[in-house]
Formats: C-alpha cells, sequence, structure tokens
C-alpha cells in the first residue's frame, strides 16, 4: 500500500471522472431548456443555455471519447474476458452514435443561440431524449464496469512496476559508443 502512495494513480482516471459529472451536470441542463423551450420558447435564458451546452457537447465532451479510446479502451480490449471486450467494442460503437446524434443536435442548439425559433419542437425533444438516455446508459455501464476494471489493471501494473528495483548505471562504464 506504501508503494501505491508513492506512485498514485494515474490522473486521467479521475479526470476522466470529473468530466463524467460534468456531463451529467449538462445532461441535467440540456433536459431543463427543452421544458424551459417548451414554456417560455426562445428567450434569454434558453439563448444562453443552448450556447453553453452546444459548446461543452462540441468540445469537452467529444476530447472525453477520445481520451477514452486512448487511455482506457486499448488495455481492455487485449482482455482474455470475451464479455469485457465484447462491451468495450459496444461502448465504442456507443461514441459513434453518441457523436453522430450530436451532429443533428448541434445547429438547432446553435440556431436557439443566436435567438431562432425555426426548430421544430416535437423533433428536437425526441432528439433530446435519446441523446439523454444514450449517454446516460453509456456513462453507467463505463462506471459500474469499465472503469473499476481499467483502474484495477492500473494498480495492478503499478505495483508490479514499484517492486523492480530501479535501474542503476554506475558512473564511468564504458560506453558502447
Ligand atoms: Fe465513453
Ligand atoms: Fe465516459
Amino acid at each position: 500500500m506504501a508503494a501505491a502512495a508513492k506512485h498514485p494513480l494515474p490522473t486521467d482516471f479521475r479526470a476522466l471522472d470529473d468530466c463524467h459529472q460534468q456531463i451529467g451536470q449538462h445532461l441535467e441542463r440540456l433536459g431543463a431548456l427543452m421544458d424551459h423551450l417548451d414554456r417560455e420558447g426562445v428567450d434569454d435564458h434558453a439563448r444562453t443555455e443552448a450556447d453553453t451546452i452546444e459548446r461543452f457537447f462540441s468540445t469537452t465532451s467529444q476530447r472525453h471519447h477520445l481520451d477514452e479510446e486512448t487511455k482506457v479502451f486499448p488495455q481492455l480490449l487485449g482482455s482474455t474476458d470475451v464479455d469485457l471486450v465484447a462491451t468495450v467494442r459496444m461502448l465504442q460503437q456507443d461514441h459513434g452514435w453518441i457523436e453522430e446524434d450530436w451532429l443533428a443536435i448541434a445547429p438547432q442548439l446553435r440556431a436557439i443561440a443566436a435567438g431562432y425559433n425555426w426548430y421544430d419542437p416535437a423533433e428536437l425533444r425526441h432528439a433530446l431524449q435519446v441523446f439523454l438516455e444514450l449517454c446516460r446508459e453509456h456513462i453507467a455501464l463505463e462506471e459500474s464496469l469499465i472503469y473499476p476494471e481499467a483502474k484495477a489493471q492500473a494498480e495492478k501494473l503499478q505495483r508490479r512496476r514499484a517492486a523492480l528495483p530501479p535501474l542503476v548505471f554506475k558512473a564511468g562504464a564504458p560506453s558502447s559508443s
């Protein structure tokens, strides 16, 4: 345990967890925005919210998917657990669908942010519901299965590395060049 404390987990997992919190908050805001639009239409509050939410899902959220694709999924895809590998492949597929859905939603939010109200409320509500559900299910699966598995693997590697003696070169050793 002392060795693990000397070599804390890479901050990536903390950043990924924080990002899930932020995604959750923005999903809540997205649901609230839809309700607000139904009640009040496009007013100043709707414009500001649409702008903030659109920026978040078009930037931070997409970077989060990229982080998972490069820092979390690859180590799990090498597992001998076929169910685990199948789940990771499904989550990769989810990323594609989430981004595809977002490409359809984002222009409508940008229009609302600019003060236009040409969107179709029923279509937008349906699209947002599909997006909210997919994102929430996706995050729940990552947090209940994939992140714990990835963290356990990282801790195992870290313990192994901490147990290995450090390489020491003696000064004055003959050079190969
Ligand atoms: Fe993900
Ligand atoms: Fe995630």
